[in-house]
């Protein structure tokens, strides 16, 4: 019961006091996850880029900052209600100057256009997704050819989680993954492990190829 719970304020976090537990947790434990991707994924000033599960929002307020260049465009979609009220008012300046746009809804629906984006990154988050390859095909899709997506976990914590519950239904395997994106069409797809604030941090890496 207390499992299941927990594995729901995961996937989906809900207004509440354990929406706000999750909230928290992710505030407190995934900093460095999310600011992690967003330097691997080296954005440029006028780069238009995409965060998948943004949860809270940490992860957009420092890509956010490297959009300098008027061109330079980011996208939010979670499909949690709580996650996207939260990470709009954390965002509350950027989204009024235009330069940021959130969206509430799921990955296998992204709405933007073909071939929009030159980063895309996420982090904890695949694991939730209903179908990784409609999911990864929908990515796949808004992605412009070359351009990188990276996604962040604690391989460690996660394999963690798996052992006491709360993911264990989850496609959760980096693997799995990333042969679903070979499969799609995604390029150079690879996991390296990082150090960031003295932590390891597993980083998968993939191009698209619409060659
Ligand atoms: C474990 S939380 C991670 C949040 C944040 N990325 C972090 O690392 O702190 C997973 C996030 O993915 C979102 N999410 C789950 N399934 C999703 C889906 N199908 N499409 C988009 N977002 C989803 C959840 O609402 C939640 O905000």
């Amino acid at each position: 019961m207390m499992t299941s719970c927990i594995a729901q304020q995961l996937e989906k976090p809900t207004a509440g006091l354990l929406g706000w537990l999750a909230k928290k947790f992710f505030e407190r434990y995934n900093r460095v996850l999310e600011e992690g991707a967003v330097k691997l994924c080296d954005i440029q000033p006028d780069n238009v880029v995409l965060e998948l599960g943004f949860g809270p929002g940490l992860g957009l307020q420092e890509a956010a900052r490297r959009l300098t260049h008027p061109a330079g465009k980011l996208y939010g979609l979670d499909i949690s209600e709580y996650m996207y009220n939260t990470a709009s008012e954390r965002l509350k300046a950027e989204i009024q100057a235009g330069k940021v746009t959130l969206f509430l809804g799921s990955v296998e629906h992204i709405p933007l256009g073909d071939s929009t984006l030159d980063r895309v990154y996420h982090c904890n988050c695949y694991y939730f997704w209903p179908d990784l390859r409609a999911g990864s095909r929908e990515i796949h899709r808004v992605m412009k050819p070359g351009a990188l997506m990276v996604t962040t976990l604690h391989l460690e914590g996660l394999q963690r989680a798996v052992a006491a519950g709360p993911l264990k239904d989850t496609k959760w395997q980096p693997e799995l993954y990333m042969e679903t994106l070979r499969e799609i069409g995604f390029v150079n797809v690879y996991m390296e492990e990082q150090q960031m604030n003295g932590k390891p941090v597993h980083a998968i890496f993939a191009t698209a190829n619409k060659a």
